[in-house]
């Protein structure tokens, strides 16, 4: 099977093609790459620049946000939208501070427990950040997963998505020796982004390309099967 090369494949792609100078990346800050998360989980990169080093500058470190009051917070966050988002963020900064000591924990279990930390977001910080071996499945990389295995099972039903999470950790690269778990992590949302678009994927560019299931079958764009949203 493919299953070993995979990761291979996207490190060294990663490091020759993906992008590797985003203001969120070369640091183990998981307070900056959190806040990078947050806000681009519904935001594009290009509009997250300008608000990510504001907030930065207002708000250097995990205290300085928890000690914030709140209208401050959300006017850092006026025009982002989802402002869910921002009341999470705040929340959570006084949990890190309160249960944590003021440092974030660094496994993907007690970084869930934080408000706005989903399972994918704190996969990213967790590898990221701490280099543990923790997979991401967010929209770009469900994607890329599914067309590689040719996974079509249907993601709605939640024991399928439960099988897909399973081989997204059966495909994380097996050491962190060489750094390997944030190019990786960053590899897989470069190829998402970038190579593996909804439609006309780029599959001549892709480092996966002579081991995708969909691209062998010729039918990348119908992948992933989702039912229902
Ligand atoms: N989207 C979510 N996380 C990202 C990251 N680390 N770099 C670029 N885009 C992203």
């Amino acid at each position: 099977s493919a299953i070993p090369e995979i990761a291979t494949r996207v490190v060294r792609w990663q490091k020759e093609h993906g992008r590797n100078h985003l203001p969120w990346q070369n640091t183990r800050d998981a307070y900056r790459v959190w806040l990078s998360e947050i806000m681009l989980q519904q935001t594009q990169v290009a509009t997250v620049l300008d608000y990510y080093a504001r907030f930065l500058e207002r708000f250097p470190d995990v205290k300085a946000l928890a000690a914030a009051p709140q209208d401050e917070v959300l006017a850092l966050w006026s025009g982002l939208g989802y402002y869910s988002r921002a009341r999470n963020l705040h929340k959570a900064a006084q949990q890190v501070v309160s249960e944590f000591g003021g440092e974030f924990p660094h496994t993907v279990e007690l970084l869930s427990s934080l408000p706005g930390i989903g399972r994918s977001t704190a996969g990213a910080i967790a590898s990221f950040c701490f280099g543990e071996r923790s997979a991401i499945l967010d929209a770009n990389v469900r994607r890329v997963l599914t067309r590689v295995l040719g996974f079509d099972a249907d993601l709605a039903v939640a024991s399928n998505e439960r099988r897909l999470w399973a081989l997204a950790d059966q495909l994380l690269p097996v050491d962190d020796l060489q750094n390997n778990m944030p190019r990786y992590t960053q590899g897989m949302m470069d190829l998402g982004a970038g190579i593996c678009t909804p439609r006309s994927p780029a599959c001549l560019l892709c480092p996966l390309e002579s081991v995708c299931v969909a691209r062998r079958n010729g039918h990348p764009e119908n992948y992933p099967v989702r039912t229902r949203t």
